[in-house]
């Protein structure tokens, strides 16, 4: 059964539809979109298009649609200028609607464009891999990756809408499937020991599980409570920061073994690993839970050390430009309890450097 949360952001307040089969929503929300007159484009990638010919033929039907490469690379400056270029050429105008159907990558880059194109048109987010159903269709972060690290450009701009449909999934293959559940895991562990408990006592699972719509569910919940406080992530402790539980050493991770070796799920798992460690040095989680969390991330294929060892000085140095470095001061986010995240700006070098070594890094 479809339901319905909201992003609680005043004036900007927006819905979150999460059911099945999401074709029915979209196709009215695509007619509400060019009512008037108004015109509409998608931007989608060749494997989705390719695996869900119906979306694009019954839902989004004539609407102009662009598909890009897949991929993380895709999040570049060209393929935004590729996207803008498209969307004046369609001849979008300031009341048109850019509907964005993708993973985490044409989410970011498609959002990043309709924050730009004209100084911002609107955009309906259309999640079809699991972590973009859980993380980032949702919370209006956009932008796209530099040479100096990833996610370094970008805008705020959220959608005016999002669908979730789990329908989707059937398609996605296993290892993207796996790399979202990582961030699955991230929710548990950073706000609901309850969401952990579950994922420890369901193991692996698959698309098809039926308490998988309700897990979506509580994590885009638990998103949506934390950007209703922290819209900007300018909280001075806590707040949106909390949602990079793992980032920061995923983060050094992909920048390190450059785009491609690792998922950006697949680095957070290990990552989330990383966290509970520190977790656990600091005292604050005991060894028995620290353990937890790295057999609950293993259980998803997921790594739990690095796939080959990675140079620590790469490895310090993308850290010191992770975007939460304040005063050049890194920032870590805890967990003070399994369920209960926080940020920590007092953590030693040389711990990070024992986690790392730890983690297999040369
Ligand atoms: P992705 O967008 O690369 O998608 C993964 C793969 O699955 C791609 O090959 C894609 O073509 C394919 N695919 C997508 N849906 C499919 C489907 N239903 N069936 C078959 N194939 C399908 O990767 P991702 O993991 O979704 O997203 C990762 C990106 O998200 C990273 O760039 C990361 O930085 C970003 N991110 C952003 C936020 C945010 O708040 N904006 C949060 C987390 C992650
Ligand atoms: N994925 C982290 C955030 O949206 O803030």
């Amino acid at each position: 059964m479809a339901t319905r949360l909201q992003v609680n952001l005043g004036e900007r307040t927006y819905p979150i539809h999460i059911g099945e089969d999401p074709r029915a929503e979209i196709a009215r929300e695509t007619v509400a979109a060019t009512a008037n007159g108004n015109t509409a484009a998608v931007l989608t990638d060749e494997n989705l298009r390719r695996a869900q010919p119906s979306l694009f033929e019954e839902t989004f039907r004539d609407l102009p649609c662009l598909v890009l490469p897949p991929g993380e690379t895709t999040k570049s400056f060209g393929h935004l200028e590729t996207v803008c270029e498209f969307l004046a050429g369609e001849g979008l105008d300031r009341g048109s609607t850019l509907f964005v159907a993708g993973g985490g990558v044409i989410g970011d880059l498609g959002g990043f464009a309709a924050a730009c194109y004209l100084r911002g048109i609107a955009c309906v987010q259309i999640p079809t891999t699991l972590l973009a159903m859980v993380d980032s269709s949702v919370g209006g972060k956009t932008g796209v990756n530099l040479r100096a690290g990833k996610n370094l450009a970008g805008a705020f701009h959220h959608p005016r809408a999002v669908f979730i449909g789990t329908d989707l999934l059937a398609t996605l293959p296993e290892r993207e499937f796996a790399a979202g559940m990582a961030e699955v895991i991230k929710y548990g562990l950073l706000a609901d020991a309850g969401l952990f408990e579950q994922l420890i006592r369901l193991g692996r699972f698959g698309p098809d599980h039926p308490e998988l719509p309700a897990i979506i569910r509580r994590c885009c919940e638990i998103k949506a409570e934390i950007v209703a406080a922290d819209e900007t992530e300018t909280a001075a402790e806590g707040g949106r920061a909390l949602l990079n539980l793992g980032h920061t050493f995923a983060h050094a991770i992909e920048q390190a073994a450059g785009y491609g070796d690792y998922l950006h799920g697949e680095a957070v798992g290990l990552g989330l690993v990383l966290a509970a460690r520190l977790s656990q040095e600091r005292g604050s989680i005991n060894r028995e839970e620290a353990q937890l969390v790295k057999e609950l991330v293993e259980c998803h294929g997921l790594p739990t050390a690095l796939l080959s060892p990675l140079p620590m000085s790469r490895l310090i140095e993308a850290m010191r430009r992770d975007k939460k470095v304040r005063g050049g001061r890194l920032r870590f986010v805890g967990l003070e309890a399994i369920g209960k995240a926080a940020t920590w700006n007092d953590v030693g070098a040389d711990l990070v450097v024992w986690l790392w070594k730890e983690a297999g890094a040369a």
